[in-house]
């Protein structure tokens, strides 16, 4: 499939997919035509790719006539609206909302990184996981907020919150998304569902604890795991640096450890603080941090397509 895709981007003007443009563009990915779609706010304003501007197109009937691969961030009531659309119109569809899978959480693919690699060493029995999720994960709007609030502060002004329920500059909110019966969030209840899923493993045991952090990227997590076979610190770096896609930062002689501005960009996953766990004789303590905008959505959207490239 040599010579360039028609290539369709819906959800163009968000955050995720202004993101998957930036990784087309880094990737060479084969696009001969590119078309992008926002709402219908967005019809006429222009995103850049490949250094040109590509205006955004109105989603009528007939606007993805010749799409062969369309990546959708749209949300998933759009999603769901599109994809047969784009289907109709013989497109294959990398869609990154929860239309059609279960709830999607990048802060899930941030954590499972580390976890496969132990649990194939060690067999997985417990884990608790304590996230700092960046506001891109809120999409634009978060990155707006955070943006505006501390320009306000800085001001003196008063803070007033739109789109998070409490300012979130200079805060921690430690709730995202709505509250279930049991006083867990969304967030959390996606947290476990996805990575039981993902690690096929129905029965782990799983403990969360989700907090929105004023971060513009990254998601990080501090992550405890307990396995049935002891493994080691020094076992776990190994096991880790040879895990595609993850990378281990871990010397406290040199206060190396990832942290959300340094890995902002990167595609790899970043472990560090590798230790024993000093309440479990076969628990493990590190932190992870990974570019939920690039491996949480666009990246993995993107390395998806490649694959049916073949
Ligand atoms: P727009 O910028 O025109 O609102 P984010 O997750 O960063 O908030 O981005 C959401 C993306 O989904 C934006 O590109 C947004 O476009 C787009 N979008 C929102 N509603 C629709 C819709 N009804 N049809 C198509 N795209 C939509």
């Amino acid at each position: 499939m040599a010579s360039g895709m028609t290539v369709a981007v819906v959800g163009a003007t968000g955050a995720a997919g202004q993101a998957t443009l930036r990784i087309l563009e880094e990737r060479k990915f084969p696009v001969r035509e590119l078309r992008v779609f926002a709402s219908e706010r967005s019809v006429g304003k222009t995103v850049p790719f490949r250094g040109e501007p590509v205006r955004v197109q109105k989603i009528e009937p007939g606007a993805f006539k010749g799409v062969q691969i369309a990546f959708c961030s749209a949300g998933s009531v759009q999603s769901k609206a599109y994809a047969p659309m784009l289907v109709r119109a013989g497109a294959v569809v990398i869609d990154k909302s929860s239309a059609f899978r279960m709830d999607p959480n990048c802060t899930t693919i941030v954590t499972v990184m580390p976890l496969k690699p132990l649990h194939d060493a060690g067999r997985l029995r417990r884990v608790i996981a304590v996230s700092y999720q960046a506001v891109s994960g809120a999409g634009v709007n978060g990155i707006a907020e955070l943006r505006e609030q501390t320009l306000a502060w800085a001001r003196g002004e008063t803070i007033q919150p739109r789109h998070f329920p409490h300012p979130i500059a200079f805060n921690l909110i430690p709730a995202i998304d709505r509250f279930g019966p049991d006083g867990y969030t969304a967030e959390e209840m996606k947290l476990v569902n996805e990575t039981r899923k993902i690690l096929e493993l129905p029965g782990l045991l799983i403990s969360p604890t989700t907090v929105r952090v004023p971060v513009f990227t990254c998601h990080s997590i501090a992550v405890t795991a307990e396995t049935e076979r002891k493994i080691t610190p020094a076992q776990a770096r190994e096991l880790f640096e040879r895990f595609s896609g993850l990378k281990v930062w871990d010397d406290p002689t040199q206060e190396r450890y990832p942290m959300p501005v340094e890995v902002e960009g990167q595609d790899d996953c970043f472990v560090g603080r590798i230790r024993e766990d000093l309440s479990s004789p076969t628990g493990l303590n590190f932190w992870v941090v990974g570019d939920q905008l690039r491996k949480g959505a666009a990246t993995n959207a993107v390395q998806i397509a490649e694959l049916l490239l073949g």
